[in-house]
């Protein structure tokens, strides 16, 4: 393993690296492209390094760039032990996880275990060999029901619209059995009673461990195991993509099993390799069971992100998250946007663009000050907004085209990222009025990097200084508890100690200033809108509308 060299020092030592760490999730795609083929890749990735290191992230989560026929944007993987050569080589991987090390920052990868391709070479096998052949246990084929068995084997219904199974068409050309796949017909889902494909898996693990990755997230997390017997869901209406339901396929029990084994896998690994689950589920002491102390180390906290903006409503989701996450002796993972959902800095006030970016500004100060681990989503700290009008015949979301347009609204948060200049691709890919996959908006000449770069009142410069204040300042960062502070209705406000001192994050979810007592406050350290003005008379301060604040309390 090549372990991370130059670390910036820290003023505290957390006891784990990733109790605390503050991930960068990179879509490749589009991130920044070195080739100009208008889809980013690694060497890309590779080239921006230097950015993140002074962004002063921690590590980075990177989607997935595997073999794959980009059905779902790479979640339909072909090879798992091979990179797309949309997205470069093996050997580009290696190199920048090398680089991000050098510069002390980890990699974690995605796994996505919950289904293949459809051009993974088990499936076109199992296809081939026919029903009964025993390949095809590692998928979930089954014949169908009704007369001639043309009606699918159960009712569940894909995540990105209609059914779940699709039939298959014999070698005869009759047709055949029906697979399932939760998601885009193009990906299968594996069957985890199988042992060769909890094999395999294990295997996979361990190539990008050997090849020095820092870790996984994990796809689909709680979709492995379904149900036994696939009983009917019994109602059709088409679920969330990334909902909350209860249904036979999601957080069965079964799946802790894996985890327990996939944990003392990355045990064997120096280094405190980790594993964070993307788990929908129903309810956070269900969300925590994924983090009990043999399995996962985290797991992301979404019901923080599908919070509204509200005080009262925060606090009681944050309370309930920490209270949770302690039951298990686990940091909460806190994230405010990926590559699923709309934009924070849109989803905060549709229809508002500069109330939504105003609220994502505060948003971030929230996030960071809260104990636990904090994932940003690429753009997030330019303020992107949702692109809501791109055209549908350049939209790539199989979800968007398999639901009519109703649940695909994931391209417009995955346009290529601004990084320079005044004409597209704004630095995306190399040549001026060169390709990038999605459109950009023309306003993005304003939000990229060179144009934020040094104004003191840009997006990304409150993220450099707030990730700056959280790696030195002891009282951020590690914990599991917040002393909450009662100053005013609508005010969402708590203190956080440390042997060198306290910080204290107060966030105003109102549209009105709000006047909050001084003492309790202390010296402003950052602010995410105009400085909060002291009262001479009564040292009061006035929290200005949707804004937070950092204050150093004695
Ligand atoms: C969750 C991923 O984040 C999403 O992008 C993907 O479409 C589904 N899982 C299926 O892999
Ligand atoms: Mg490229």
């Amino acid at each position: 393993m090549i372990a991370p060299t130059t670390a910036p020092a820290r003023a505290h030592t957390p006891p784990d690296w990733w109790q605390d760490a503050v991930i960068y999730q990179v879509y490749p795609r589009s991130f920044a492209d070195s080739d100009g083929d208008g889809c980013g890749d690694l060497a890309g990735v590779r080239s921006r390094l230097g950015y993140l290191r002074d962004l002063g992230v921690d590590a980075l989560w990177i989607s997935p760039f595997y073999t794959s026929p980009q059905a779902d944007g790479g979640y339909d993987v072909a090879d798992y032990r091979a990179v797309d050569p949309v997205y470069g080589t093996v050997g580009d991987a290696e190199a920048l996880i090398a680089d991000a090390h050098a510069l002390g920052m980890r990699v974690i990868v995605d796994v996505v275990p919950n289904h293949c391709s459809d051009r993974h070479p088990w499936f076109l096998q199992a296809l081939h060999e026919g029903a009964g052949s025993p390949l095809r246990a590692r998928f979930h084929f089954r014949p169908g029901r009704g007369p001639g068995g043309e009606e699918p084997p159960n009712d569940w219904i894909s995540l990105f619209g209609g059914s779940a199974w699709t039939r298959t068409t014999d070698p005869d050309g009759t047709p055949g059995e029906w697979y399932l796949h939760l998601f885009a017909p193009q990906q299968p889902d594996l069957n985890w009673d199988s042992t060769a494909v909890q094999d395999e898996f294990r295997c996979i693990l361990r190539f990008w461990l050997d090849l020095g990755v820092d870790g996984f997230r994990i796809d689909v997390a709680h979709g492995l195991v379904k149900a036994p017997g696939l009983p009917d869901l019994g109602r059709y209406e088409q679920l969330d993509l990334l909902g909350e339901q209860l249904v036979p396929y999601f957080d069965q029990d079964g799946v802790h099993e894996i985890y327990r084994s996939w944990r003392s896998l990355l045990e064997e690994y120096p280094g405190q390799r980790i594993a964070v689950a993307e788990a929908w589920t129903r309810s956070l002491d269900r969300t925590a069971r994924y983090v009990r102390p043999d399995e996962l180390h985290q797991a992301f906290n979404f019901k923080f992100l599908n919070a509204p903006w509200d005080a009262a409503r925060l606090r009681e989701l944050i309370a309930t998250s920490l209270e949770a996450m302690r039951a298990v002796d686990a940091p909460t993972t806190w994230t405010l946007s990926n590559h699923d959902v709309i934009r924070h800095a849109t989803r905060y006030a549709e229809g508002d663009p500069a109330l939504g970016l105003r609220r994502a500004r505060a948003a971030a100060l929230l996030m960071l000050a809260l104990p636990g681990s904090a994932y940003l989503y690429q753009g997030e700290e330019l303020g992107l907004p949702e692109v809501t009008d791109i055209p549908d015949e350049v939209r790539q979301d199989p979800a968007f085209h398999r639901a009519d347009g109703g649940n695909g609204m994931r391209d417009g948060c995955r346009v290529p990222l601004p990084w320079s200049g005044t004409g597209a691709p704004y630095g995306f890919g190399p040549v001026p009025g060169g390709p990038a996959w999605l459109p950009q908006p023309p306003e993005w000449a304003g939000l990229s990097v060179e144009a934020q770069t040094g104004d003191p009142r840009s997006v990304l410069e409150l993220y450099r200084s707030a990730l700056r204040v959280r790696r030195t300042d002891p009282a951020l960062g590690a914990g599991r508890s917040v002393e909450w502070l009662d100053l005013a209705p609508g005010v969402l406000a708590f203190r956080r100690d440390s042997d060198q001192g306290a910080v204290v994050c107060a966030v105003n979810t109102t549209g009105e200033p709000v006047r909050v007592p001084g003492d309790v406050l202390g010296t402003l350290l950052l602010a995410s809108a105009d400085e909060p003005q002291v009262a001479q008379d009564s040292g009061d301060v006035l929290l200005p509308a949707d804004s937070a604040g950092w204050w150093r309390s004695s």
